[in-house]
């Protein structure tokens, strides 16, 4: 007769993820070849060193998660995908556990990339830097730390903390990014880092009035 796992592993994730979650301390969301020893590193391409692929987009089949890191992940997903990703991290997370993210910080991008009111070459070159930032790699969406927290915050996290790059509160999230850097500009950091954890109310009112503006103006709901 099949086992329980049988079953599970060819349950849709709907059912997975609420009926048969495993249980796991950490993930590493979006690894890429990038493992992480002691961490669940998943990928949705099978690249050599990932323990699990998974469309993240359609949940995580996880429970008790002490901790989850993504690193240059999030700007890859739509703002929808991620708006749903975050809620997944809180719900699987444990009522102490963190997310980190790590994602290009767009007042960076911004300030190095773009010269208004250049001419001639330079208008040319700061056009396309710019445009290659928010399109180039299979970027979808760039973040300030006004909308990385506001999404947060809207997932039921509480707390949202910058970190600096490679340095946390937490040992085990010290140390994690591998992302080369860039040299700050005028005094902005080339990435965002942040951690949330808590449980809380939702994102300030203002937030989703821009949001919902830029969804409706992408046609998605
Ligand atoms: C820019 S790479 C970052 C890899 C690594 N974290 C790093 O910092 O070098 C983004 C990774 O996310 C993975 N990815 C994209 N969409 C995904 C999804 N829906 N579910 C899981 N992984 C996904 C890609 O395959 C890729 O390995």
């Amino acid at each position: 007769m099949p086992s329980l796992y049988h079953y599970a592993s060819r349950a849709p994730m709907k059912i997975r993820k609420v009926f048969f979650p495993a249980r796991a301390e950490r993930l590493h969301i979006g690894s890429g070849p990038q493992r992480l020893d002691g961490w669940i590193n998943i990928d949705n391409v099978k690249y050599p060193g990932v323990d699990r692929v998974l469309d993240v987009t359609h949940g995580l089949p996880y429970r008790d998660v002490r901790f989850i890191f993504a690193e240059h992940f999030i700007e890859h997903l739509s703002l929808n995908e991620v708006m749903y990703l975050l809620r997944e991290c809180r719900r699987v997370l444990t009522d102490d556990g963190v997310l980190r993210l790590s994602t290009p910080n767009l007042d960076w991008v911004w300030a190095s990339h773009y010269e208004l009111g250049s001419e001639g070459d330079d208008a040319a070159r700061t056009c396309f830097l710019l445009n290659r930032a928010f399109r180039g790699w299979g970027h979808q969406f760039l973040y300030n730390i006004e909308v990385l927290r506001g999404l947060l915050l809207d997932a039921g996290f509480a707390d949202v903390v910058v970190c600096a790059y490679g340095e946390s509160t937490h040992p085990e999230l010290r140390n994690l990014e591998r992302h080369e850097r860039s040299e700050d500009f005028e005094g902005l950091a080339d990435i965002l880092v942040v951690e949330a954890s808590g449980r809380g109310a939702g994102a300030p009112p203002y937030f989703s009035r821009w949001r919902h503006e830029f969804l409706h103006a992408l046609g998605a709901k």
